[in-house]
């Protein structure tokens, strides 16, 4: 069987390791020749790429494989990319919460004010590493984690509309695996209808293979308990702050009970609950940087000490069976069905062509080619056009400097009250961001 050579951008990511993992679990599928990271943080990096390299040695030595700062090191001859990458790591994730919760508004890492902060971050970096891939392996696909990915995608579109880059999101991934409990089946069992935007979607359909609609069966249990289950099998999104998340699925499907929401539907449906709900000293950002990111650094830490994984391993990323399952097939041109995020182009019949949406797409060896969901209800469509368009706006900010269509971009936003209140938190956000952003006139 053919063997691929994958970089993973963003070797620092707390998320690498995961993956890593799950690389190892699939070599009978995805068998790798070469393995490489990349970051632009050689220290933060270092830890991670030493303690992969044991357990490389340990578990598959067959695997060639480096960690780099070195972009042409790290580029050179690769099948896939993927990309994980954070601009202006936790401390400026913090930030993005922290400011705008400061005027009693969501702080999240991908909605609202926060994601459009990180989005104004994000693009430049993205561009860069998508331009680095085209030059050192012109055949080489992207797949992009990188949030936030409304914007990410956007940005694509805008400005790298021939590019071989896949934006996707483990959220509808992580939510089907938990819809599959509640009727007692795997996520594999089971074909939806979805639309929306990234972050911002519903289910309109949950059948088995032999066409059985598990839509009602769902819905009764969430309109109980949200997505919250009993048994757990994901090795993400299970601090108590994630669980309240997929509780309060609950009162997203009072809001439409005829299709089952997006857990992120609830920064722009209750955003009052929100702010509320948060406090403003000790954001996510720093439940993340209190526990994931130093749980994956100090089992780090130890392997290298101890010079053996055999005590201490890194857990499979159960998110990181979906890159796997995407690089098969574009590798194997497999045509299996997955949620992705394209340019609409009529997928969702009622809804502008070039909107970046999320939709079941069936992906092959040149890419998804999205499946047809109809129209769509007003509610929706009328949400959804708002959204999107504030992502469309700071996509043109950021290419034009434009301070205007940035502060426009904000009073747009559900979560923002008012243009008064958007303009105090872009003012906060310039002045944090100027590492990172253009200059806005
Ligand atoms: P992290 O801060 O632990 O890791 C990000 C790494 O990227 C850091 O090591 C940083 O040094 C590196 N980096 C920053 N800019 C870079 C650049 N220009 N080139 C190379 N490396 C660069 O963050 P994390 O929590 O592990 O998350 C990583 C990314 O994955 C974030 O963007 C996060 O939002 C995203 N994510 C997305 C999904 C999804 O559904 N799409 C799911 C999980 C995580
Ligand atoms: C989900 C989303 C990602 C997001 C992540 C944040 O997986 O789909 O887009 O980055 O949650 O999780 P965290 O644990 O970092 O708050
Ligand atoms: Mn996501």
């Amino acid at each position: 069987m053919r063997e691929f050579s994958i970089v993973i951008a963003g070797g620092g990511s707390t998320y690498t390791p995961g993956i890593v993992m799950m690389l190892l679990d699939n070599l009978d599928r995805f068998p790798i020749k070469t393995l490489k990271l990349y970051d632009n943080d050689a220290e933060r990096q270092a830890i991670l790429g030493k303690a992969i390299e044991i357990v490389l040695k340990e578990q598959a030595p067959q695997i060639e494989y480096l960690y780099t700062t070195d972009p042409e090191q790290a580029f050179t001859d690769v099948d896939f990319c993927f990309a994980h990458i954070r601009t202006g790591k936790y401390k400026m994730r913090e930030l993005d919460e922290k400011i705008p919760l400061k005027h009693g508004v969501v702080g999240q890492e991908t909605c609202g004010p926060g994601g459009i902060a990180y989005g104004m971050r994000s693009i430049g970096d993205m561009i860069e590493l998508i331009d680095i891939m085209e030059k050192y392996s012109p055949h080489c696909w992207m797949l992009n984690y990188s949030n936030p990915a409304a914007i990410v995608a956007e940005a694509c579109r805008v400005l790298r509309p021939n590019s071989k880059v896949l934006n996707i999101c483990d959220m509808p991934v992580g939510t089907l695996r938990r819809m599959s409990q509640i009727v007692g089946l795997t996520p594999k069992d089971l074909e939806v209808r979805y639309f929306g935007l990234n972050h911002f979607g519903w289910w309109t359909s949950v059948k088995d293979k032999a066409g059985n609609e598990y839509l009602p069966q769902i819905r009764d249990y969430v309109a109980e308990h949200g997505y919250l289950t009993q048994i757990e099998v994901d090795t993400q999104h299970m601090d108590q702050s994630w669980q309240e998340t997929h509780r309060k699925a609950k009162d997203l499907l009072a809001v439409d009970p005829r299709f089952l929401p997006n857990t992120y539907l609830k920064y722009y449906f209750y955003p009052d609950y929100v702010v509320e709900h948060s406090n403003p000293e000790y954001t996510r950002a720093n439940e993340v940087m209190d526990g994931r990111e130093k749980e994956i650094f100090s089992t780090a830490k130890r392997i290298i000490e101890q010079g053996t994984s055999k005590d201490s391993t890194f857990l499979i990323g159960s998110h990181a069976t979906f890159i796997v399952d995407l690089a098969c097939a574009i590798a194997f041109n497999t045509h299996e069905r997955m949620i992705m995020i394209v340019e609409n182009n009529g997928a969702i019949a009622n809804f502008d062509d070039d909107a970046m949406v999320e939709v079941p797409c069936i992906v092959g060896s040149d890419g998804p080619e999205p499946l047809a969901q109809g129209k769509i209800p007003e509610f929706q469509r009328a949400l959804m056009y708002q959204q999107v368009t504030v992502e469309k706006l700071v996509v043109q900010a950021y290419i034009e400097g434009s301070y205007q269509k940035l502060w426009q971009a904000l009073t747009l936003s559900k979560t923002v009250p008012s243009a008064k209140v958007a303009k105090e938190i872009l003012d906060d956000l310039i002045e944090a961001n100027k590492e990172y952003w253009p200059e806005l006139k």
